[in-house]
């Protein structure tokens, strides 16, 4: 019966039954052409008045564009056509009519993000959704592939992780609780039973910041592992970074090429082995390269990061950050207390940092007074200290931002176009 536009491409003459929605359509009193989309392709579909019924020639008139229809026709082989191939109809049914469809040609930002429920429907942001499933899929892929139980962690948590100025508080029955940042602290509990796990689930930042790589609600895949040292925390996010490349690589071509995106940066970002460099020797090629003033202690900020992914061209993980800037369970380095086994994985092309991970602390004392300094009291971290008490072993982990991975493939503008319904300071409608 119905097949899709790439199968009737595939089948190449004939007759074919397709259904879809009208991508564009024009015409004159006795010809129409209506350009046919479904999820595969658009193809070009001519209605001649005199070679069908009255009813048909209606329906046909009023097909604009968006408008959902089936038809039947002859397929062939026309080189003048959108993509190809032409199908000459027989009949055509108006399933669902779209009258003043919103967005026309070169709209605002502004526009095209107030009509994003309609938005979705264009060659772009279909070709980043696809690209998107592809990504989820592949995280699922590698963690499992490589012996990981998927695990959840609550979304609603009493204590915090990364930092006070970005938590969103909930009213929970009167008392105040918040939406996960990361699902770290009720993960280390359960890799002492499955020892390696991941997730993929939404994590909350109230990012004050209106930059085109913070939202407010993201994504995130992270992962555990009981027995893993500091390098092997920073081969798994390559891994994995590698391995979502390689799958959009095989599967997404088509959508990378309606997105423009030139592969060669994520042909290379698959073959090649990432650079790896201490906080203190990226600040130190920051100074001799660029001259750029950047004080040691100094958490590295979006330019100097930018200035790394230029001179890198390539994904390069900064290790061993001051403990000042990371948090509070990170591994102090047995050599340098003043630096922790925390990492970032900088993506080419300014696309900031797309993993944060550290190999965990495991002194219990020191992890309480890091929390004393941050002014937090230690007693509300019980459930969490006692991973340190009982049985402790050398563990570790990180996070990705899926949609800055997705944001830096597809070569986005802005991050909130790699996330269907985007979530910003600004925005949460539609
Ligand atoms: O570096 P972050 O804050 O690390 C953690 O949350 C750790 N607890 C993860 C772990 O070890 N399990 O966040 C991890 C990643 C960042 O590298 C970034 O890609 C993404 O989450 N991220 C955001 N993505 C979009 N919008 C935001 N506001 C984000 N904040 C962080
Ligand atoms: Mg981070």
């Amino acid at each position: 019966m119905f097949i899709s536009i790439k199968d009737a491409m595939k089948q190449g003459h004939g007759k074919v039954h397709l259904r879809g929605w009208c991508y564009r359509a024009r015409g004159s009193n006795s010809l129409r052409f209506i350009v046919l989309r479904d999820v595969t392709d658009i193809i070009q579909c001519v209605v001649e008045k005199a070679l069908v019924s009255e009813q048909v020639w209606n329906d046909a008139e009023k097909t604009d564009i968006e408008a959902s229809i089936e038809l039947v026709g002859e397929i062939k082989e026309d080189k003048r056509a959108p993509t190809g191939y032409e199908v000459k109809v027989e009949s055509l049914k108006l399933i669902g009519e779209s009258v003043g469809w919103p967005i026309q040609k070169d709209q605002s930002t502004e526009l095209l993000a107030d009509m994003k429920h309609l938005w979705l429907r264009s060659r772009y942001m279909t070709s980043i959704m696809k690209i998107r499933s592809t990504v989820f899929g592949a995280i699922h892929e590698y963690f499992r592939s490589k012996g990981f139980y998927e695990y959840q962690s609550p979304i609603f948590q009493a204590t915090q992780a990364e930092g006070g100025s970005t938590l969103f508080s909930v009213n929970y029955f009167g008392k105040p609780v918040y939406l996960a940042q990361t699902w770290q602290l009720y993960a280390e509990p359960a890799i002492f039973s499955l020892e390696k796990i991941y997730t993929i689930a939404p994590s909350f930042r109230a990012e004050k910041s209106k930059t085109s790589r913070h939202l407010t609600e993201y994504w995130h895949a992270e992962m555990e592992v009981a027995w893993a040292n500091f390098t092997d925390i920073q081969n798994y996010g390559e891994e994995l970074i590698k391995h979502a490349v390689t799958r959009v690589l095989e599967k997404n071509l088509e959508e990378l090429k309606i997105l423009e995106r030139d592969v060669k940066i994520l042909e290379k970002v698959r073959d090649e082995p990432f650079m790896r460099m201490t906080y203190t020797e990226a600040i130190k090629e920051l100074r001799d390269k660029l001259n750029i003033d950047i004080e040691w202690g100094k958490d590295l900020r979006t330019i100097e990061e930018d200035e790394l992914s230029k001179l890198h061209g390539h994904f390069t993980i900064v290790t061993n950050y001051p403990k000042v800037v990371k948090a509070f369970y990170m591994k102090e380095d047995e050599k340098n207390p003043d630096v922790v086994h925390g990492c970032d994985f900088i993506a080419p092309e300014c696309y900031g940092e797309i993993i944060g991970g550290s190999e965990r602390e495991s002194d219990l004392e020191k992890i309480k007074q890091r929390l004393v300094d941050m002014g937090e009291s230690p007693e509300s971290y019980t459930f969490y200290l006692d991973t340190r008490k009982y049985g402790s072993v050398p563990h570790g982990g990180f996070g990705m931002g899926v949609e800055r991975l997705i944001s830096w493939i597809c070569h986005l503008e802005n991050i909130k176009d790699a996330i269907p319904f985007p979530r910003t300071m600004l925005r949460v409608n539609p």
